[in-house]
């Protein structure tokens, strides 16, 4: 494939991604708010924060506020994890009874202990019977189309999660998303990328995800695996202009900087969306660790980061945002 194949459109099943360039699923942050973000810098497809099964079919309050989706997000996946394939199976249906979403992946690949515990994320692809059983489930309890996100093995010695891919394709999975570090690894491990390359052998579409930090690696990784879409997480972080910029890098040869005045554009309108969606105690709760990533590299930002830290009201957060972006211009002498 061409780097300029990324802009084209994927299947996934019956659901069509504009672009091949995808959002990963990231708890307390792939919010609603966030997403929108993200979408309208052209992430191709975005994804919920992942949702507990059991507490979905328990009908947890909390949960249901992460199934919203964002305007004009289309497509939109939600991640769900769990370990009961008949919980699994009737949140899925639950979802696509709703309308909520255009596809449903399952999470295999989360390494949390808690999570783990309970026979879900990284636990589950670890057990192969129940695995099948779980995705057997969910795959004939809807007509949406059913993704899986895993890593690609327990550690560096076997490959478990490569190993069932090619059963995962034939039980109806319609695309899996392979993060290429082992569970065992922490994430500031580097990816080992071959794992991708030696997956999109197994099945397709597959999905390369892991170390994307940077325009050039989206492209770098896109062409060196043979994977068919690139998928972003920790690259998105304060950086949702990453998007964009694939973008321009592939149809230009170059991309453009993000302006400060664009930067703190952007940051407000995340803010007024967090507002809107959350109120002000969440609302304000949740932007604090976007506004430390976007002002990342930045200087003084650590005295930003602690004000905005005591920052309680939605009014004084604008104007705190205002000052530090006054200051930034006064030093760039713009
Ligand atoms: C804070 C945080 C939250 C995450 N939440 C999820 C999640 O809800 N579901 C999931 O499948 N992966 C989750 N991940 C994993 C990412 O989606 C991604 O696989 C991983 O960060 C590797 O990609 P990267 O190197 O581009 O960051 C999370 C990672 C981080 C750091």
């Amino acid at each position: 494939m061409n780097p300029s194949d990324l802009l084209t459109p994927l299947e996934i099943g019956s659901c069509r991604i504009p672009n091949r360039l995808i959002a990963a699923p990231m708890a307390g942050i792939s919010d609603l708010p966030y997403r929108a973000i993200l979408k309208s810098f052209g992430a191709g497809l975005t994804f919920s924060e992942m949702v507990s099964a059991e507490a979905l079919v328990r009908g947890h309050r909390k949960t249901r506020g992460i199934l919203q989706r964002a305007e004009g997000e289309n497509p939109f996946g939600i991640q769900i994890f769990g370990g009961n394939a008949d919980s699994m199976a009737e949140t899925a249906r639950r979802l696509e009874a709703e309308g909520l979403c255009d596809l449903i992946d399952i999470n295999l690949g989360c390494p949390v202990k808690k999570v783990m515990r309970s026979g879900a994320g990284a636990a589950l692809m670890m057990d192969r019977e129940r695995l099948f059983a779980v995705v057997e489930g969910v795959v004939g309890a809807v007509a949406l189309p059913v993704t899986v996100k895993l890593r690609a093995c327990k550690t560096p010695g076997e490959m478990t999660g490569l190993d069932v891919i090619p059963g995962l394709f034939s039980l109806g999975v319609k695309a899996v998303s392979l993060h290429a570090r082992c569970v065992s690894w922490s994430f500031s491990h580097p990816p080992e990328w071959s794992w991708i390359k030696a997956a999109s052998f197994l099945g397709r579409p597959l999905i390369g995800n892991g170390g994307v930090s940077s325009p050039e690696d989206a492209t770098e990784m896109f062409t060196k695996t043979g994977c068919d879409g690139v998928m972003i997480a920790r690259g998105y972080l304060g950086n949702p202009w990453i998007f964009r910029q694939i973008r321009q890098l592939l149809e230009k040869g170059a991309y453009d900087p993000v302006s400060l005045d664009e930067r703190f554009e952007v940051m407000k309108r995340h803010l007024n969306l967090s507002l809107e969606v959350f109120g002000e105690r969440q609302g304000i709760f949740r932007m604090r660790k976007h506004l430390a990533w976007y002002v990342r590299g930045m200087p003084l930002n650590s005295e930003f980061r602690r004000r905005v830290n005591e920052i309680h009201l939605p009014m004084e957060l604008f104007r705190e945002m205002d000052n530090y972006h006054d200051m930034l211009k006064a030093r760039s002498g713009k």
